[in-house]
């Protein structure tokens, strides 16, 4: 059953790709001016002003530094013990004293926890990420009572919605509330880039891509492409953990313009995200019983497995579990976890298990550098 489902998978996924390379041709004959205009229309934020960044850590990072300048100095960052070790880095920019909250095994925040350090006027900035489906607090800051208290107690919201931008329509109108997304290869495929959504216009200093990274874009297209529709990857069976050192361009946290073939494949995937969310669903209904439940989890990319030994009997990808933020070789969670992107899910020739030292995590280290 899983290799039919993946067979009909990839053929979509190679018809969709088909569509889009026209598409992305004939993208470039517009102005980066037009491309923004027709993102935003797509991204449909009323009420918000988007401000386009070269990816969601840097999205995360100005808006960080841009919150934290105008915080108290006694109050405190709030950062989630479980995310994106991406993020505690973004948050390496600024001075202020910063605190780990717990989640739960759903990913939740522990709400005791930042209900304490709030009533103690401790919190400035908090970090509220989706992760695997998480609920980002969004049902809760959708009261408009929870909304007020929060303006005025000044507390100021990052909500990160780097893993789905789908949760875009989720999110109410606040000048608290600051929303960050990526064009990374979560949501729909795409080439890093992101962007910053809030009440207020914002400005921050941006470096031109010089000619050599933007051919370096193209040419990491190109290998993804090539990688994803004709190689065979292996299985990760080691235990390492999620780990990015963000030393690589275009992994790192240069404040660079958004390039043109960033935003065309933003637009293209957006435009197809409804495919993508089918064939979530589709693989939901077939697996109902083995994924735990999170918030969000018809949408996100990735899915937390129940039962760690159903895992072999899929031929998808696994995601490594998060590693500590200053502790690679460590977790807060040991989970096994799926991807659900939509596209790209499986691995496109049947594989056998490698030996550890051929890790996923290695593999995919080697293709950052
Ligand atoms: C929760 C979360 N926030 C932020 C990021 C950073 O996004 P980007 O890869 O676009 O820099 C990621 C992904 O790496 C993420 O998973």
């Amino acid at each position: 059953m899983g290799r039919l489902q993946s067979f009909a998978i990839s053929k979509s996924v190679i018809k969709i790709f088909m569509l889009s390379f026209f598409q992305i041709i004939g993208l470039h004959f517009f102005s980066k001016k037009l491309l923004l205009k027709k993102l935003k229309i797509l991204l449909n934020t009323e009420g918000y002003t988007f401000t386009p960044q070269f990816s969601g850590r840097v999205a995360l990072q100005n808006l960080i530094q841009y919150f934290s300048s105008e915080m108290e100095s006694s109050r405190c960052l709030y950062l989630p013990d479980y995310i994106c070790n991406v993020v505690f880095k973004a948050s390496e920019i600024v001075d202020a004293n910063r605190i780990i909250y717990p989640t739960d095994v759903r990913c939740e925040p522990v709400l005791s926890f930042l209900k304490r350090a709030i009533r103690k006027k401790k919190v400035g900035i908090i970090v509220l990420a989706s992760i695997f489906g998480s609920s980002a607090l969004l049902k809760l800051l959708n009261r408009e009572k929870v909304r007020k208290f929060i303006e005025k107690e000044n507390i100021k919201i990052i909500l990160d919605l780097c893993q789905d931008i789908s949760l875009l329509k989720h999110v109410p109108i606040s000048k608290n509330i600051g929303v960050i997304i990526s064009f990374n290869n979560k949501s729909f495929p795409g080439l890093m880039g992101g962007g910053i959504l809030y009440h207020d216009k914002l400005k921050f200093h941006e470096k031109s891509l010089p000619v050599g990274k933007k051919l370096k874009l193209y040419y990491i297209l190109l290998r993804d492409i090539k990688l994803k529709y004709f190689l065979r990857r292996p299985a990760f069976v080691g235990k390492s953990y999620d780990y990015s050192r963000c030393v690589h361009f275009p992994y790192t946290f240069d404040n660079y313009k958004l390039s043109k073939i960033q935003f065309i494949l933003a637009i293209c995937g957006i435009k197809k995200i409804n495919i993508y969310l089918r064939n979530k669903i589709d693989t939901i209904n077939l697996y109902k019983k083995e994924i735990i439940k999170t918030f969000f989890y018809e949408t996100s990319p990735y899915l937390i497995l129940a039962n760690p030994r159903f895992r072999k009997e899929l031929n998808r990808k696994y995601k490594l579990s998060y590693a500590k933020h200053n502790d690679p070789k460590n977790t807060y969670k040991d989970i096994t976890i799926i991807h659900n992107k939509g596209f790209d899910d499986f691995y496109s020739k049947n594989f056998s298990e490698p030996s550890p030292e051929n890790s996923y995590s290695q593999i995919t280290s080697t293709l950052k550098s």
